[in-house]
C-alpha cells in the first residue's frame, strides 16, 4: 500500500540558496513522524515544499498520486494542513473568526472526524476566549488556536513547524499531549522540531536533517545510539 505522503528526493532552492539538498521521506497513514534537526537544516522550507507553498524538485507523493504543481489551497482540499512557525494568526480577528478559517478547508461529503466541539473540548481556552482579539492571547494559547485551526479542516495529515517553540516547560507538555490525542483520532502527523530527544521518542520514525539531507533515520521512537544523533544532527 502506498504510504500517506511520501517525499522523494526533495529540492528546494531559493534562488542560489540551496536550502534542501535531498529529502526523501516517508508518513503512514495515522502515524507520527518528525524531522528534527539544527536551525538552517531545511526543515521549514521542507513543510512549505509538501504544501506547494514554495517550488520544489523532485516529488511530492500523496496516497501515491503526485501534488506537482498544486497550490496549498488544493493541499488543503486534499486533507493536508499546516500550522506554519510563528502561529500565524489574524491578530486583529477574534479567536472565532481565525478558527472559522479553518473550517472553510474543510471537505464535502466526508464524515468529519474532528469539528468545533472536538477542538473545543481539547482547548478549553476557545471557548472561554471566543470573542477576544487573537493577538491578546499568549503565545501558548496562540500556538492552541493554530494548533485548533489547522485541525477544524479536519485533515488526515497535519503538519507542525516547531509547535513548542518558545513555550515554557508546561506549555511544552500540554502540546505533546495534544498531539497524542490528535494521533489518537488517526491523524497522521509531520512534525519538525529542535527538541530532537522529545520528538523522537514520541514518534513512529524520526529523520535527522541537516544541511539540507537526511542524515539518520529512527523508527520505534527509541534512540539506540544517542551518540548517532548529536553527530547527525550537527552533521559531524
Ligand atoms: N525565503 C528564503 N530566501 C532565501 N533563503 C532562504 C529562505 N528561506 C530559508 N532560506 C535559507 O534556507 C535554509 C533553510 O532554511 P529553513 O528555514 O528551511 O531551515 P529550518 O531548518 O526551518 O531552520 P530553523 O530551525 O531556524 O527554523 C537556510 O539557510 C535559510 O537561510
Ligand atoms: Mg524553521
Amino acid at each position: 500500500m502506498n504510504p500517506l505522503l511520501r517525499l522523494d528526493d526533495l529540492r528546494v532552492t531559493y534562488g542560489r540558496v540551496v536550502a534542501v539538498k535531498s529529502v526523501t521521506l516517508e508518513v503512514n497513514e495515522g502515524q507520527a513522524v518528525c524531522l528534527v534537526g539544527p536551525n538552517g537544516a531545511g526543515k521549514s522550507s521542507t513543510l512549505l515544499a509538501v504544501m506547494g507553498a514554495v517550488r520544489s524538485r523532485g516529488d511530492v507523493l500523496l496516497r501515491g498520486t503526485s501534488t506537482r504543481g498544486l497550490r496549498p489551497e488544493a493541499l488543503a482540499h486534499l486533507g493536508v494542513a499546516m500550522v506554519p512557525e510563528g502561529r500565524h494568526l489574524f491578530q486583529t480577528m477574534s479567536v472565532q473568526d481565525n478558527l472559522s478559517l479553518g473550517t472553510l478547508a474543510r471537505r464535502q461529503g466526508k464524515r468529519a472526524r474532528i469539528d468545533e466541539r472536538w477542538v473545543t473540548e481539547l482547548f478549553p481556552i476557545i471557548g472561554q476566549f471566543a470573542s477576544r482579539r487573537a493577538g491578546l492571547l499568549s503565545g501558548g494559547q496562540q500556538q492552541q488556536v493554530a494548533i485548533a485551526r489547522a485541525l477544524l479542516s479536519d485533515p488526515d495529515l497535519i503538519l507542525l513547524d516547531e509547535p513548542s517553540l518558545g513555550l515554557s516547560p508546561v506549555a511544552v507538555d500540554a502540546v505533546f499531549e495534544v498531539l497524542e490525542r490528535i494521533r489518537g483520532v488517526g491523524v497522521a502527523i509531520l512534525l519538525v522540531e529542535q527538541r530532537a530527544q522529545r520528538a523522537i521518542r514520541f514518534c513512529e520514525r524520526s529523520y535527522v536533517l541537516s544541511d539540507g539531507e537526511i542524515r539518520l533515520e529512527v523508527t520505534g521512537g527509541a534512540v539506540e545510539d544517542p551518540q548517532a544523533v548529536v553527530e547527525a544532527y550537527f552533521g559531524r
